[in-house]
């Protein structure tokens, strides 16, 4: 059995055109099925569903053994225990600090509200600035609003949603896109089937 991991939503929805590409078809829809197995039209393929942060940990700890996963999920969990073979070039955005330009910093380290605290302390440190993170799990751009912090680091694609809250995109961390992740045992244990899986998924990104 090889199992891949997939989370909701524009993970999925972007991936079954690969996954297609190689045959793998699956048999339900996670959007309408409660299973968090899916199996496919392929008796030895299943996709497990799980949140997009969790896709690293699942694939290291071989609870699956390929997923797809954000480059900008993949910096934060920074692990060496991973291939990383394609870049399925899907779910592209840019990680950014963003923030309001004309609001006047009293205080003398800037506060920063990001799920990626991992990304955000090293960037900052890299340029010398000492920074206070403030973790939070989602809707970023709420915090500089209610006062709670001063710039935020987050995923950026059409800008709208910072507009939409009155902030402006400031510095370029890195370009993101998803990429197929392979746990290091099954690329030995299960080597023919993944090798194929990857060629597949490659010829289909094109
Ligand atoms: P979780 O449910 O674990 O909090 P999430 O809500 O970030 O994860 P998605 O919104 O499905 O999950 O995003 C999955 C991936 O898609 C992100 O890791 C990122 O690489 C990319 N992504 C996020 N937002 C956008 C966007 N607006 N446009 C394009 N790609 C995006
Ligand atoms: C992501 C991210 C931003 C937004 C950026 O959120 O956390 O809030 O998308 O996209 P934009 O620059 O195009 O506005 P989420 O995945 O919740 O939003 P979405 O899927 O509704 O875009």
């Amino acid at each position: 059995m090889l199992r891949i991991a997939l989370s909701k939503g524009r993970i999925f929805k972007e991936t079954l055109p690969l996954l297609a590409q190689a045959g793998i078809k699956p048999l339900e829809s996670p959007e309408t099925s409660r299973k968090l197995i899916l199996p496919t039209n392929q008796k030895d393929v299943e996709l497990v569903i799980i949140r997009a942060t969790d896709v690293p940990t699942y694939v290291e700890h071989g609870g699956a053994d390929v997923g797809v996963a954000g480059k900008d999920v993949l910096l934060e969990y920074d692990s060496n225990e991973l291939y990383e073979p394609v870049d399925l070039k899907i779910a592209q955005c840019k990680l950014m600090v963003a923030g309001d330009p004309n609001k006047v910093i009293k205080q003398q380290r800037l506060r920063i509200a990001t799920k990626f605290v991992n990304v955000a302390r090293s960037y900052f440190a890299s340029k010398g600035e000492q920074v206070e993170i403030i973790k939070l799990y989602g809707s970023m751009e709420l915090a500089p609003l209610v006062g709670m912090a001063d710039r935020i680091v987050d995923v950026v694609d059409t800008g709208n949603t910072l507009r939409a809250n009155g902030l402006e995109p400031m510095e370029h961390i890195a370009d993101i896109s998803s990429r197929l992740v392979v746990n290091k045992a099954a690329m030995k244990m299960k080597y023919q089937q993944v090798k194929l899986l990857i060629e597949q998924v490659a010829t289909a990104v094109g």
